[in-house]
């Protein structure tokens, strides 16, 4: 299934007034309708302000951020703080749905609109209706139907493929990417104009390297939750994998550090966790930015071109600056750079 519904459940409202851990849960027993809010440095406390502010109207959002930066957390967040909770959340991956089939999920069709289509399908607007359509991975899809996604945001109204009447559509659209969007309008993979109907409200996450503050709430929420899934005693973090947990850059973001807590409570066998315990990936960050380790048995060729890759990784791949480093000329780093293929 490309959706999933969680509507029509009953709604109860963030227990904590302030954003260090929200909490919307609107079945306990069900999880899927669960979605946590961590995070207390200003700039999740001014998201999360934002969402309880956009929550009552039913105007488009755009949330955007890297991977595993917590769209999801926020659309959902978003639907369960608003008027629409008790109704449908319907949310779609546009990158998981082949594109050829992508219209006539969205809007449906009548019976005998096309070959094969005997009875009439409902499409994810009517599915939504009342409550929220969330379209994940925007970019992904089709400009013609992004054009056709614009006027249903404009009119309030669709048709179903191959239907004749227009039908109301009470859809609060929310959607989300992790694309660079400038870019992505750039490509001619997504629509100004759609860009600028849902940029009317534009929720940025940061990625989690930018609000490190957030890591240690983080890690204790998922420590809690996973202990109690495993059936653990709750355990702690040691002050040195705390140091090194708070010095990793994060790529993977929330979904990378959720992964790690859970890999933690069934690994570690004592009460608290300790470096050992955590991937090598992490302990290596600092001897990554400012060690560079060669072992006995490298050729000078090797070596020279680990030492350009690591040098050129510490200053951000700023060419003049890797070249002073090295003592090289610009032209002699560009030489090397050719000779052993490194990528520019
Ligand atoms: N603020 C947050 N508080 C608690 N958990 C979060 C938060 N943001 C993200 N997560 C968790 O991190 C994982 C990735 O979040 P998700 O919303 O799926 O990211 P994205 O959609 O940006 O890739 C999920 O398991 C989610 O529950
Ligand atoms: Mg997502």
């Amino acid at each position: 299934m490309a959706y999933t519904d969680l509507g029509g459940r009953e709604k109860e409202l963030p227990q904590q007034t302030v954003p260090a851990s929200a909490s919307s849960r609107s079945n306990a027993s069900s999880k899927k309708l669960r979605v946590d809010f961590v995070g207390n440095s200003p700039a999740m406390r001014e998201i999360y302000s934002m969402i309880q502010l956009v929550a009552d109207s039913s105007t488009p959002v755009l949330i955007t951020g890297e991977s595993g930066t917590g769209k999801d957390v926020v659309a959902r967040l978003i639907h369960m703080s608003s008027p629409r909770a008790d109704l449908p959340f319907i949310a779609i991956n546009c990158a998981a749905v082949p594109r050829d089939v992508f219209e006539n999920e969205l809007f449906g069709h009548e019976g005998g609109a096309f070959t094969g289509a005997t009875a009439k399908k409902a499409g994810y607007l009517e599915m939504a209706d009342k409550g929220t359509l969330f379209l994940d991975e925007l970019a992904e899809m089709e400009t013609d139907t992004q054009a056709k996604l614009l006027r249903v945001i404009e009119t309030k109204a669709f048709r179903r493929l191959g239907g004749k009447n227009e039908m109301n559509a009470d859809v609060r659209m929310l959607a989300a990417t992790n694309k660079n969007v400038e870019q992505a309008i750039a490509a001619g993979e997504m629509r100004l104009d759609l860009y600028y109907r849902f940029s009317v409200i534009e929720i940025h996450l940061p990625p989690l390297r930018e609000r490190k503050q957030d890591i240690p709430d983080l890690i204790s929420h998922f420590l809690t939750y996973f202990c109690q899934k495993h059936k653990k005693a709750l355990k702690t973090i040691s002050d040195e994998a705390m140091r090194l947990l708070m010095q990793y850059e994060w790529p993977g973001n929330i979904r990378e550090l959720r992964n790690l807590v859970e890999r933690a409570v069934i690994l570690s066998p004592t009460d608290a966790v300790t470096p050992d315990i955590l991937p090598v990936r992490l302990a290596e960050t600092k001897q990554a930015s400012d060690v560079i380790t060669i072992p006995l048995g490298t050729s000078l060729d090797s070596a020279e071109k680990a030492i350009i890759l690591r040098t050129l990784s510490f200053v951000d791949n700023n060419k003049s600056k890797a070249a002073i480093i090295l003592g090289l000329s610009r032209k002699a780093l560009y030489d090397k750079l050719k000779r052993f293929e490194i990528e520019e």
